[in-house]
């Protein structure tokens, strides 16, 4: 048969011309990695439902951090394992709160390395919602006050400016949150400190293993009262909207790989940086299948990391961050 058409793989017949016309190409300069902070010295507890992640005290944060800056990584996510949880989350924006000590830890030792902080009060309250717990006076039911719950993470993001945070992260799905952490960040001279937002964070069963390792699972109920319907995703556009509209810099979709239809519907309609939250869930399920040696698990990670990207992330957050950087240089 010999017909002159269009053959597509003429172009796939060579590794060379593969490079040449690859369309998406996943690089260490699109990587965020998450760290978990704990109280001590000298911890480095393994978490057991995220193999290779740790939960670190300050010193051996630091030393992570510059590992990180080796492999050329731009940027890490703190997350905080407080000492002490109360009703109201006061760990959570105390000055010399576990994530306030360790930026300035952090920027004590290598001044250079990028510092993004989740502003939330899931891991600082003793009920390990992400917020101010109040009686909805309709329903009699226990819920996250919203407006309550603003006040407080103003407060946290605040704190962690001063400390010295380069990004703040608020992951929290109250409304109107980034409004009022803009005016406080402006108002107290950070007004060059960028926010990155979580702005279509899905109620997920996939963040099922950070709980283990951040130890915020929710005493009672679940989230699905302020985080979003995994059903979906004209909400998302108008999350995104309403952010960028109050003051985002960068805007965030999480989890990665099951909303990738998300982020390419919020890349299409808004030019704006997004970031992916490629979560522990997604993470933990190829970790456990490669240790039994069903799937191969750079290949899996590389795919997964390179589809997000592909569906239109700016930037990843993942715990294959130092992996990944190490694999794309081999
Ligand atoms: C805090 C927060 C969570 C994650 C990031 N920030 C947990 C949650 O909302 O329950 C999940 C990240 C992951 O699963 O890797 N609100």
């Amino acid at each position: 048969m010999n017909f002159p058409i269009y053959r597509p793989r003429r172009l796939r017949k060579n590794e060379h011309i593969r490079r040449l016309v690859r369309e998406t190409t996943l690089s260490v300069d699109d990587l965020i990695l998450p760290l978990f902070v704990c109280p001590g010295e000298n911890v480095k507890k393994p978490i057991n439902s995220m193999p290779g992640n740790f939960q670190l005290s300050i010193d051996k944060l630091v030393e992570e951090v510059k590992e990180v800056a080796e492999l050329n990584i731009p940027g890490v996510i703190l997350f905080g394992i407080p000492e002490t949880k109360d009703e109201i989350g006061t760990s959570g924006y105390a000055h010399d709160g576990i994530i306030q000590s360790a930026i300035k830890a952090i920027k004590a030792a290598k001044p250079d390395t990028l510092v993004i902080t989740d502003v939330c009060m899931c891991e600082y309250t003793s009920h390990g919602h992400c917020g101010f717990i109040k009686k909805d006076p309709l329903s009699g039911k226990l819920d996250v006050d919203n407006d309550e719950t603003l006040k407080l993470l103003v407060k946290e993001a605040l704190s962690h400016a001063e400390a010295g945070a380069d990004i703040v992260a608020p992951s929290d799905m109250m409304d109107g949150r980034v409004k009022l952490i803009r005016e406080a960040l402006d108002e107290n001279g950070h007004d060059n400190l960028p926010i990155m937002a979580y702005s279509a964070k899905y109620s997920s069963s996939f963040y099922g293993p950070f709980r283990d390792a951040a130890e915020s699972p929710p005493s009672f109920g679940n989230r699905k009262t302020y985080q979003m319907d995994p059903g979906n995703t004209d909400e998302a556009i108008r999350e995104v909207a309403q952010d960028i509209e109050e003051g985002a810099d960068i805007v965030m979709v999480k989890p990665a790989l099951p909303y990738l239809d998300i982020i390419r519907r919020v890349k299409d309609n808004f030019d704006y940086p997004i970031a992916a939250y490629n979560v522990s869930g997604e993470f933990s399920m190829i970790k456990a299948a490669a240790q039994n040696g069903w799937l191969d698990e750079k290949g899996t990670a590389l795919e997964s990391l390179s589809s997000i990207k592909r569906a239109g992330a700016d930037m990843i957050l993942t715990y294959w961050a130092k992996d990944a950087a190490k694999w794309l240089q081999e």
